[in-house]
């Protein structure tokens, strides 16, 4: 039974470009429940988030960082490629899945099972599964790094690590298995050392997305349904403390 796969990307996609996007793209920290703080950057669909942005939409740097947005873009023809090659079993089901649940417009290409990606600099990661991603499918991660030693994905319930050297993309069950990033050192050879894994995925939250035109009328009635209790005195976060 093939469980995931573990391949050189170098001689089939120009990984220059992609290092591009890694030096330029304007990362955020984030702070997740059992992880270190991520310096990330998210391209793509994102679901509906009641509290900040009740909609489903595309990630701001889809737009702010078009050319970035391109390039890592540009990558899926060749991810689909290798996923549908090495793990077709895997890959149509996660297509199939995909196209099921969620509209095409927050699909990153037609017959594609990828919707969002993530650029995540420099981070070693403590054990975790994957969350968030539709049930089962499986996590694709590129890693481009120069001048950094460590940072092997390691896999404790097996007993064995990937190296994630430059330009090698793993496929497997980030949300069944339990796996981690070794801590990364400066390995003295480059004056701006850097990992960065970039990782293509499916929100599963995104199945509740309508047509983008519709979000759109939604979050209106939503919003003017909110603002209307407001102004008739009921506001919902006291009714709740009482
Ligand atoms: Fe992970």
């Amino acid at each position: 039974v093939t469980v995931g796969l573990y391949i050189n990307i170098s001689k089939l996609f120009n990984p220059e470009m992609l290092r591009g996007v890694v030096r330029t793209t304007k990362t955020v920290k984030t702070y997740r429940t059992n992880a270190l703080p991520t310096e990330s950057s998210v391209f793509g669909a994102l679901p509906r988030n009641a509290i900040r942005n009740d909609y489903c939409r595309f990630a701001a740097q889809t737009q702010t960082e078009k050319q970035n947005a391109r390039i890592l873009f540009s990558f899926l023809d060749v991810l689909n490629g290798i996923y549908e090659k090495h793990l077709p079993g895997h890959y149509k089901r996660d297509k199939d899945l995909v196209a099921e649940q969620v509209i095409g417009d927050f699909m990153l290409k037609e017959r594609q099972p990828y919707s969002t990606v993530n650029v995540n600099v420099n981070h070693a990661i403590k054990y975790h599964r994957d969350s968030g991603n539709f049930k089962g499918n499986m996590s694709n991660v590129l890693v481009l790094k120069e001048g950094l030693k460590g940072g092997e994905l390691v896999f404790p319930e097996y007993g064995f690590a990937l190296s994630q050297n430059d330009c090698w993309l793993s496929i497997f069950d980030g949300q069944g298995e339990i796996h981690g990033v070794m801590p990364i050192f400066d390995n003295g050879t480059r004056r701006k050392p850097y990992r960065a894994s970039i990782v293509y995925y499916t929100l599963e939250q995104l199945k509740h997305c309508y047509p983008y035109k519709q979000e759109i009328e939604r979050l209106k009635v939503v919003s003017t349904e909110r603002a209307e209790k407001r102004a008739a005195g009921i506001n919902p976060s006291q009714q709740l403390k009482k």
